[in-house]
């Protein structure tokens, strides 16, 4: 694996393997490797011929009290595993190339970029695009794959490249999770033993809203209240949000109806605050 610094390098280096008539794949990522991150990775590797995994802690996407300066970082183990894990090359950015002195522009995605995350968190998703546009400008990449963990994340990353006619094929891979049903995220180092142990009802309550639509519930009040309930016995500190939206365009629904509903949830346990999500088919209803 091949390890680039720099900006310049990296163009050049996928102008090259343009030329050569080489697919490009790109796994952007914060570093801190989990193995949601490595199934990224593996998907890259099936999809295309060369992987390009990115490892930045992207300033711009954090809000001035969160956590930038204690975000998890292991550079090191990170480049054994994206290497393990199939990368080819690996770029590592500076945070002085990505955003010099003087950097002004800024790419946002009206309206999605401004609910649930958006609105409680509301200069992230300008961050996430800016810094996933430029990344693209730079790794050049036929086929970029991101996690359904951040779903919005991934609705807005299509959203973009929609609007902005990018030739980027996106690919939205599956959750990985923990033998007990907790996504994985890097965020998790944040719980403690018994946070962690707690963090699991977030799972648990999207598989009871999947079970009740299964056996019929189309109620989103019943539907968020037996989630909250389960998410309230697990001690959760808070919930920001149980929202039932639409798969592809994240807008939220007023009903429950075939063909899929995609419920999302951020919740804080202790001061750790996850995310997670399912997309859960709908049956039609039988008609007499
Ligand atoms: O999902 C992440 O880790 C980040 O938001 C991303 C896409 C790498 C942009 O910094």
């Amino acid at each position: 694996m091949e390890i680039v610094r720099s900006i310049a390098d990296m163009q050049t280096r996928a102008e090259g393997l343009r030329r050569e008539g080489k697919s490009i794949g790109i796994v952007p990522t914060m570093g801190f490797l989990h193995d949601g991150h490595l199934s990224l990775i593996a998907r890259a590797r099936k999809e295309t011929n060369v992987v390009v995994t990115t490892l930045f802690v992207n300033p711009a996407q954090f809000g001035l009290n969160e956590d930038l300066e204690q975000y998890p970082r292991d550079p090191v183990r990170d480049e054994k595993l994206a290497a393990e894990a199939g990368t080819d090359i690996l770029f590592m950015p500076e945070t002085r190339d990505m955003y010099p002195e003087g950097y002004r522009t800024y790419v946002v995605t009206e309206e999605l970029a401004g609910i649930l995350e958006g609105k409680i968190r509301p200069t992230h998703f300008r961050g996430v695009t800016t810094v996933v546009m430029k990344l693209f400008q730079i790794v050049k990449p036929h086929t970029a794959v991101f996690g359904q963990k951040d779903a919005q994340q991934a609705a807005i990353i299509r959203q973009m490249i929609r609007d902005l006619n990018l030739d980027v094929r996106l690919i939205v891979a599956p959750i990985v999770r923990e033998a007990d049903g907790l996504a994985m995220s890097s965020r998790n180092i944040y719980l403690n033993p018994d946070e962690r142990k707690s963090a699991v009802a977030l799972w648990k309550s999207l598989r009871f809203a999947k079970d009740a639509i299964g056996r019929g519930e189309r109620s989103i009040v019943v539907l968020r209240s037996g989630m909250e309930v389960m998410l309230q016995e697990a001690r959760a500190s808070s919930i920001d949000y149980i929202a039932f939206v639409h798969p592809n365009t994240f807008r939220e629904i007023d009903e429950i109806g075939p063909p899929e509903v995609l419920i999302a949830l951020a919740v804080r346990f202790g001061r750790t605050r996850l995310l997670d999500n399912a997309i859960v088919s709908v049956p039609a209803e039988a008609t007499s």
